[in-house]
């Protein structure tokens, strides 16, 4: 199969879909890779690696969505993509399109099949193409928070930490899924004094199973939080709520309880946010204060850390892109029905039910 990886020209965007090492995979298994001129060069790729392995370089965007039977990309493709993407062309990557009309009904027009990361699954129904970003944005929410807790970043000014003598600070993750357990691990890591709530009672007993001393769990109830508030330092907000929008687990008057310059990290921030007063901001300008509380509410977290990124993307993608090297996407969607959930378009059509209800189609 002839595999093509463009150049992400989303703004900021800086991860590459496959890596010199997939490459490496994908040729040594008779398929012909070609890859856009600089492609990977903001996750640390030159084109010099790419073809080394046998891939080979092609100056344009244009010139590599003309040639491709499959495209593997990361974000979903922005307008000026639109009209490059070719009928029967198979495109691998995050969609989204229950949040995106326009693209929907491009990608319907242009007879394309459009296989989504984010709705492939796993043997236990898991998310296997979105785990590795909540893993790196869980981690990355406690190193932030750390960062905005110092004073001259507008944070009250305390060491997560501590050291001896002095008590660490107190961090509250609100969620215990994959982003909050990989939050609290980093703040537990860090010495702080970690608590962690999830209305789940069996996702808190595994917590407490397997987290280190200086993590507690906490059943979520309004109640609770706002016993936690007045002696908190740092919030991480991690919950979700499949397919709904976040439930506001802190309102704008349950600001009064806190100290000021107390920071409030909003994970969930993809799904509306699990704080009342947030709003999405930009790896340029990550945070704004509301009560004199720090709330950093960056929507594609990830991003900032492209090297890291791309690779935890990648270890996941791989399998699933040289199975459909090999087999084609429809006897590859045969022998694996959690690949077969990431359809999504096919031919014009809408084949994932959720997507047509998000805009009250019928399919
Ligand atoms: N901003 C970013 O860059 C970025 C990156 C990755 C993921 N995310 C988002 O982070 C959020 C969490 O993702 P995840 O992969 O950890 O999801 P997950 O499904 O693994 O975990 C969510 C957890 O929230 C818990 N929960 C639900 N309602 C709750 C409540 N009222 N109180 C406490 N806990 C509650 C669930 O029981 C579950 O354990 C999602 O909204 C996801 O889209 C954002």
């Amino acid at each position: 199969m002839i595999v093509g990886i463009p150049k992400e020209i989303k703004n900021n965007e800086n991860r590459v879909s496959l890596t010199p090492a997939g490459a490496h995979e994908l040729v040594q298994r008779g398929h012909t890779v070609y890859v856009q001129h600089t492609a990977g060069i903001n996750s640390g790729f030159s084109d010099e690696e790419y073809e080394k392995v046998g891939a080979r370089i092609l100056p344009t965007i244009e010139d590599v969505y003309a040639i491709a039977d499959m495209i593997i990309k990361v974000k979903e493709p922005i307008e000026c993509e639109y009209n490059l993407i070719r009928k029967g062309q198979l495109v691998f990557t995050y969609f989204h399109f229950a949040c995106d009309k326009e693209l929907t009904e491009a990608m319907m027009r242009s007879g394309s099949v459009c296989l989504a990361y984010e709705t492939v699954t796993d043997r236990q129904g898991g998310l296997p193409l979105l785990i590795p970003m909540s893993e790196v944005a869980g981690r990355m929410s406690t190193q932030e928070g750390a960062r905005f807790l110092e004073k001259p970043q507008g944070g009250r000014g305390i060491l997560l930490g501590g050291v001896p003598g002095v008590k660490p600070a107190k961090v509250l993750v609100l969620g215990g899924g994959i982003v909050g357990t990989s939050a609290a691990l980093m703040a537990a890591g860090l010495g702080a004094d970690v608590t962690i709530c999830d209305i789940s009672l069996p996702r808190l007993r595994q917590l407490s199973e397997f987290m280190p001393k200086n993590v507690k769990t906490l059943f979520s109830s309004g109640h609770n939080i706002e016993q936690e508030l007045p002696v908190t330092d740092l919030v991480i907000g991690a919950v979700l709520i499949p397919g709904a929008k976040a439930p506001h687990l802190i309102t704008r008057p349950m600001l009064k309880l806190m100290k000021k310059g107390t920071v409030l990290v909003d994970v969930a921030i993809d799904q509306g946010g699990c704080f009342e007063t947030s709003h999405p901001t930009t790896h340029a300008d990550p945070i704004y204060e509301v009560d004199g509380i720090i709330h950093y509410c960056v929507a594609n977290i990830p991003g900032a850390v492209p090297c890291t990124s791309t690779l935890a993307l990648t270890n996941a993608t791989l399998p699933y892109a040289v199975k459909l090297a090999d087999l084609g996407w429809e006897k590859a969607c045969e022998s694996d029905p959690g690949l077969k959930n990431g359809l999504n378009i096919v031919d014009g059509k809408i084949v994932f039910p959720a997507v047509a209800e998000a805009f009250g189609w019928k399919i």
